[in-house]
């Protein structure tokens, strides 16, 4: 049985990072754009030559909308070239977020895009999906090897390594799982705020009872898009004496000011895995995701 990994060229540092530690051979698809915006794939194929018996793609699925395609284009052919075992590693997954309808005919992203996946791939691997009403990756999309793993262990240690006696602080209840995870492991102090969200730039936070004058913090969250939670978050801080606030997550999506905003907040360091591919990126989840490769039989684990 063959097993190959493919990725595309603007994620080509992570993925070669991944191949080199579960050991599988990677090529790049050759993407071009029409004039008309449609793509034009090619998977990296000799004449004649069949795709590998297992195919692993590579796409974390930041600023998702073409990379749909791009999986259902990918995904398409590789099967009717006759791949046998199609799996997805996407260390972002899109379009979590929308669980249910508040309003009828509401689209419920997270349901279509987890069968659309489903359809398409034998397993999918994520990292921190945003999974909010619901307890496991799949009941989004419904197969049996719908892998969820963490990144926060792995932004717990460099907090470790990077400040001495920091205090963990998560911005939502949502957070409490890794603040509470990292200081387990490490025993940092902690706490978590709480967050009323009134619109997509509209957040509201409470801090939580802490001795936070003079504290070195380290605000820790799966997500920053805008930056306005995490903006909020840090001012508070700043206003209760902290002497430093720093910021770690799991995915940088930083859309549009977001880092701006964080650094006039007073946010001193912005650090993040590289799931998504970012400036902030300080720690790889290649191992993580090799780990959980291994466990689905594919690559040396
Ligand atoms: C929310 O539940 C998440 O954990 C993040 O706190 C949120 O998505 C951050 O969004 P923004 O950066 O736009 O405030």
């Amino acid at each position: 049985m063959t097993s190959q990994l493919l990725y595309f060229t603007d994620e080509q540092a992570p993925a070669l990072r991944l191949a080199a530690a579960c050991g599988l051979p990677a090529a790049a698809v050759e993407r071009h754009r029409f004039p008309d915006d449609e793509l034009r794939l090619r998977l990296p194929l000799a004449a004649g030559e069949a795709p590998a018996d297992t195919l692993v793609l590579y796409r974390s699925l930041d600023r998702p909308n073409e990379k749909l395609v791009e999986l259902l284009l990918v995904a398409g052919e590789a099967r009717r070239l006759g791949a046998r075992r199609l799996l997805l590693v996407a260390p972002y997954l899109a379009y979590m977020r929308q669980d249910i309808a508040f309003q009828p005919g509401e689209v419920v992203s997270q349901k279509v895009v987890g069968q659309f996946l489903a359809g398409l791939f034998d397993a999918v691997i994520t990292v921190d999906p945003h999974l909010h009403r619901i307890a496991t990756l799949d009941e989004a999309i419904p197969h049996g090897d719908a892998l969820s793993l963490s990144g926060a262990p792995l932004l717990a240690g460099l907090i470790a390594a990077r400040v001495e006696n920091p205090l963990l602080v998560g911005p939502d209840a949502e957070s409490r799982q890794w603040i509470e995870a990292a200081a387990a492991t490490h025993g940092f102090d902690y706490g978590v705020c709480s967050k009323v969200r009134h619109g997509d730039r509209d957040v509201e936070i409470a801090l939580p009872a802490l001795a936070v004058r003079g504290r070195a913090v380290v605000l820790l969250d799966d997500v920053a898009s805008t930056g306005h939670t995490l903006a909020r978050a840090a001012r508070l801080l700043g206003a209760a004496g902290a002497a430093s606030v720093d910021v770690a997550v799991t995915h940088a999506l930083f859309a549009d000011d977001a880092l701006q905003l964080l650094g006039e907040a007073g946010v001193r360091e912005v650090w993040s895995s590289d799931c998504i591919a970012h400036p902030s990126n300080a720690v790889s989840v290649a191992p993580l995701l090799a780990e959980a490769l291994g466990r689905l039989g594919v690559g040396a684990g």
